[in-house]
């Protein structure tokens, strides 16, 4: 077995010797198996999904648990100020206040969120507190800061970029409310699935949302099942894009269901994004990715537009993928 440090410079390799500093781009990967588990293994959307999944397998290469391979994985993508779809850096409301929703899940059917928080750099973090440290599972607004400050979160003083204030006050001039549109440089949200060498799943995810939505609004990123679910037996999916179209098909529940019946996770992903288009009649109009992972460490990843891309770390290697996508023309 590799070191962490072995892997770092392959995918540190790969990236800045052949691309430039980039990570490299690799073709729709649909991971099937080989006979063998591939284990451990961790995906996640975007390019930011790269160095998430470095931190990631620091902790699953040493034999650690995916659940907290996938909460300090995405914790990499939370404190990046210059992120704007994710943590502190993220556009705000259309009032200004950048309001924060994720979720975390274990291998158990532990589960922990918190949706509508401001002030605090890592939601995942106080997300996993909800899961272990009280009776319920979502916590919001208000409450849930008061916990965090109860639980040793600082509150932040994190104030909008000069960017994001700029993009902002842009937009104020003009009255139509209109939310940004999803694509790759816009996108949202960090969804994290992974597997650990004990052939456990957990899963992550977390956003500031979409950027101009109406103050109080929640997407599907902390709502268990919708933005991403885990079921040990069987696997784990999450999503990215448009929150509200994720949650009128229940969306990463429904990908592990259809794999519980024997989809792989390509079809099933494939299946979820079929449902939104014959369900919802805009589906050209906006974006939604989602991925999807099982026992046998098979990975499936698809979303409505071209532009998606997922970061898969397997096989000491980390790398970035286009997915295959439903709308062609
Ligand atoms: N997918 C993130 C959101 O809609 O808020």
């Amino acid at each position: 077995m590799s070191t962490r440090r072995d892997f770092i410079k392959k995918s540190a390799f790969a990236s800045a010797f052949l691309f430039g500093g980039l990570p490299r781009l690799g073709k729709s990967k649909s991971l099937m198996g080989t006979g063998d588990t591939n284990k451990p293994i961790v995906l996640s959307t975007w390019s930011h999904g790269i160095p998430a999944n470095d931190a990631a397998w620091k902790i699953l290469s040493g034999g650690g648990r995916a659940l907290d391979a996938v909460e300090q994985g995405v914790m990499v993508v939370e404190a990046d100020p210059k992120n704007t779809s994710v943590g502190l850096g993220g556009f705000p409301d259309r009032d200004g206040h950048v309001t924060l929703d994720a979720s975390i899940m274990d291998e158990k059917g532990n589960c922990g969120s918190v949706a509508f928080l401001e002030h605090i750099l890592h939601p995942v973090s106080v997300a996993r507190a909800v899961m272990e440290k009280t009776p319920h599972v979502m916590l919001v607004g208000e409450g849930a800061f008061q916990f965090a400050l109860e639980n040793g979160f600082q509150k932040s003083n994190q104030e909008m970029t000069p960017e994001v204030k700029a993009v902002w006050e842009k937009w104020k001039t003009d009255n139509k409310y209109t939310s940004k549109p999803i694509d790759k440089n816009n996108h949202d949200t960090i969804g994290m699935v992974a597997m650990d060498s004990n052939g456990n799943l957990s899963g992550s995810c977390t956003t500031s949302g979409l950027g101009w939505k109406i103050h109080g609004r929640v997407g599907d990123s902390p709502i268990i099942g919708d933005g991403m679910f885990v079921d040990n037996e069987v696997g784990a999916a999450c999503a990215t894009g448009k929150g509200e179209a994720v949650m009128k098909i229940c969306g990463s529940m429904l990908i592990v269901e259809l794999m519980r019946n024997g989809r792989t996770p390509q079809q099933a992903c494939e299946e979820a994004i079929h449902r939104i288009a014959k369900k919802q009649s805009d589906y050209k109009t906006f974006q939604v990715g989602f991925l999807a992972l099982n026992k046998n460490g098979e990975t499936g990843a698809y979303s409505l537009l071209k532009g998606f891309q997922y970061a898969l770390a397997v096989n000491e290697q980390n790398k970035l993928y286009d997915s295959d996508y439903l709308v062609k023309d």
